[in-house]
């Protein structure tokens, strides 16, 4: 009886230490499920998604609109760089989605040649825009934006017409197709454009007037090389050595600033123009000192409170087209 007693007692013992043991097996693996499954889903939630069509996307994009979520566009034409990504910052920044439109657009080109030429390269852009918290890029093929081919004509002259509109017939008409066809894809609450290419800004601002897009069109600082040279998908179709002489054409810009506190403005348009023509490997397209809003050419430095000086150089064996601008007068 004694022995029984002994060992129902130790059972009791064991069991309950048994009974201790599993519990603190599984509080220790509701806890490694919790952390671990965590981390995967919020690590799902960053993943970005690549999306090829415009169905594909309007689905997505509506599950964050009915959540109330605000969406960023930035639309490129690939092969991207830090000023991309400095967009693409801003983008997440302010917003609860961002989408990065890529699409070399056929209809903006109206060299051929210069559309060869673009730089490719989709995956390298991929892991960039991942990096920089993108949620959605958006890279359809050219049947997918035009199943049909795009007649329309947007005309915003004086705005479209002068500098790249007079140098590039129908560039500014491509721009406003592709452009609208990416808001009327994406619906953004924002899109974000580089200042670099100045005077499109102003032609899509002119496009959002006319169409009454609901975007909000965000402008945002030139991204500059260590060298100043303004930073462009064209820039790597430059050798290291056309890099460092293209670099001049924001030196000169900068100096222009100081010369023309004791010039004309057409003396410092000839300044400009002659000091980089002077450089083997530089030749000036056209350097324009015009009203930053209207866009038309000047005459006198008091003929506007806000001036800027618009610039385009061909530049290297290959006549890389390059732009810039510089500001002489009004918004800073
Ligand atoms: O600035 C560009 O990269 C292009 O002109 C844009 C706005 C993406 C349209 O193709």
């Amino acid at each position: 009886m004694a022995f029984l007693t002994a060992m129902s007692q130790m059972f009791c013992i064991n069991f309950t230490y048994l009974f201790a043991e599993c519990f603190c097996y599984m509080a220790f693996y509701m806890l490694f499920c919790t952390c671990f499954l965590g981390i995967i889903v919020q690590n799902q939630s960053s993943i970005m998604e690549l999306i090829h069509t415009i169905e594909e996307l309007k689905r997505e994009l509506s599950k964050a609109r009915i959540k109330g979520e605000k969406i960023g566009l930035v639309p490129t034409m690939g092969a991207l760089h830090e000023g991309h990504a400095s967009l693409v910052k801003r983008c997440v920044k302010e917003n609860d989605v961002t989408v990065v439109s890529v699409f070399l657009n056929p209809t903006q080109f109206n060299d051929k040649v210069d559309l060869e030429k673009y730089p490719r390269m989709l995956e390298a852009d991929c892991r960039l825009m991942e990096e920089v918290g993108a949620n959605i890029v958006f890279a359809p093929s050219v049947e997918e934006m035009y199943p049909e081919p795009d007649t329309r004509k947007f005309s915003y002259p004086p705005i479209d017409s002068v500098m790249e509109g007079a140098f590039r017939p129908g560039h500014f008409n491509g721009v406003c197709q592709i452009v609208s066809k990416l808001f009327m894809a994406v619906e953004p609450d924002r899109a974000y454009f580089g200042e670099k290419d100045f005077q499109q800004i102003a032609v899509i601002r002119a496009m959002v007037k006319d169409l009454k897009f609901k975007v909000q069109i965000i402008a945002c600082p030139i991204v500059r090389e260590e060298s100043c040279l303004a930073m462009s998908s064209r820039n790597m179709l430059l050798y290291p050595e056309e890099r460092k002489i293209a670099a001049n054409i924001f030196k000169v810009l900068s100096k222009s600033k100081n010369f023309a506190t004791s010039h004309t403005l057409k003396e410092t348009q000839c300044y400009v123009i002659d000091t980089l023509n002077a450089i083997v490997g530089l030749e000036v397209q056209y350097f324009s000192i015009v009203d930053g809003n209207t866009l038309q050419e000047l005459e006198r430095w008091t003929d506007s409170d806000y001036i800027v000086g618009c610039i385009t150089v061909y530049c290297g064996s290959h006549s890389i087209r390059l732009i810039d601008h510089i500001q002489y007068k009004g918004k800073e």
